[in-house]
C-alpha cells in the first residue's frame, strides 16, 4: 500500500492499531537501559514509540504516513512525552551512520527486494553496542497462523533478517514467534510473527 492508501486507513479517530506496545516489542526492549537515541521506523499511530519515550528514550517516529504521525505525536502529547515525528519513506531514507542506540522495526511488510535495502540502513544507524530489533508476520502465518497480509512476497522469516543483520551485528534471537489473536468472533487465534533480535558490532 502507498503513503495515500495508507493515510486513508488512518484516517478517522479511532486508532487502527492499540495505543499500547506490541508484546514483543515490550518482553524484548523493558529490559533494556534507555541509553538514548531510538528510532522506530514505520512507527504509525505511535504505540511502540510512545512506550519507549515513557521508558526514557529519545524516539524519532518515522512513517510515510503524515496522518499517522500526528496520531503519533497527538497519543504522545496525550500521554505526557515527547516524540520527533520524521515524515519519509523509508525506501528513500539516508539516516546517518551510528545515529541511534535503538532501532525498531514492528510489521512493516514491504516487498522484498525493499526491505532488503532498508534493513541493513537501520543497521548502519545504530552505534556499536546499540540494539536491533525487528517484529513483522512470519511467512508461515498464512498457511499456520491467522490474520495479517497474504501476499508471501512481503512476509518475513527469521533467517532472511537474520542474513541481511549479520554482516553489521550479532544476532541474539532469530525464531518465528507465536502472539494469541482473537477472530472476528471473539474466538482465540494464533498469528505467527518473526522476531530478530541483534546488537550492533
Ligand atoms: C502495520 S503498520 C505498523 C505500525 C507500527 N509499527 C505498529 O506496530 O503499530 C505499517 C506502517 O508502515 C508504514 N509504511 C509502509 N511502507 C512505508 C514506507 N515505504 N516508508 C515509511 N513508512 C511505511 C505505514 O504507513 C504504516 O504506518
Amino acid at each position: 500500500m502507498d503513503a495515500a492508501g495508507w493515510d486513508e486507513r488512518y484516517r478517522g479517530s479511532e486508532l487502527v492499531w492499540k495505543a499500547e506496545p506490541n508484546r514483543f516489542v515490550e518482553e524484548e526492549l523493558a529490559g533494556l537501559e534507555p541509553t538514548g537515541r531510538a528510532v522506530d521506523l514505520a512507527a504509525g499511530e505511535g504505540r511502540n514509540a510512545v512506550w519507549l519515550a515513557e521508558r526514557g528514550w529519545e524516539v524519532d517516529a518515522v512513517d510515510f504516513s503524515a496522518v499517522a504521525l500526528e496520531k503519533a505525536g497527538r497519543l504522545a502529547a496525550d500521554r505526557g512525552v515527547r516524540l520527533r515525528t520524521v515524515h519519509a519513506d523509508l525506501t528513500a531514507w539516508a539516516p546517518a551512520e551510528a545515529e541511534y542506540d535503538l532501532a525498531l522495526i514492528a510489521y512493516l511488510h514491504l516487498p522484498w527486494p525493499e526491505m532488503a535495502r532498508v534493513l541493513p540502513k537501520a543497521a548502519t544507524a545504530v552505534r556499536v553496542g546499540g540494539t536491533l530489533l525487528l517484529v513483522g508476520h512470519d511467512a508461515a502465518n498464512p498457511e499456520r497462523g491467522y490474520g495479517g497480509p497474504q501476499d508471501p512476497r512481503v512476509l518475513y522469516t527469521a533467517d532472511r533478517v537474520a542474513d541481511l543483520w549479520r554482516p553489521y551485528a550479532d544476532v541474539l534471537r532469530a525464531e518465528t514467534v507465536t502472539r494469541p489473536v482473537s477472530d472476528p468472533e471473539g474466538g482465540g487465534r494464533t498469528a505467527l510473527d518473526t522476531l530478530v533480535r541483534a546488537v550492533r558490532r
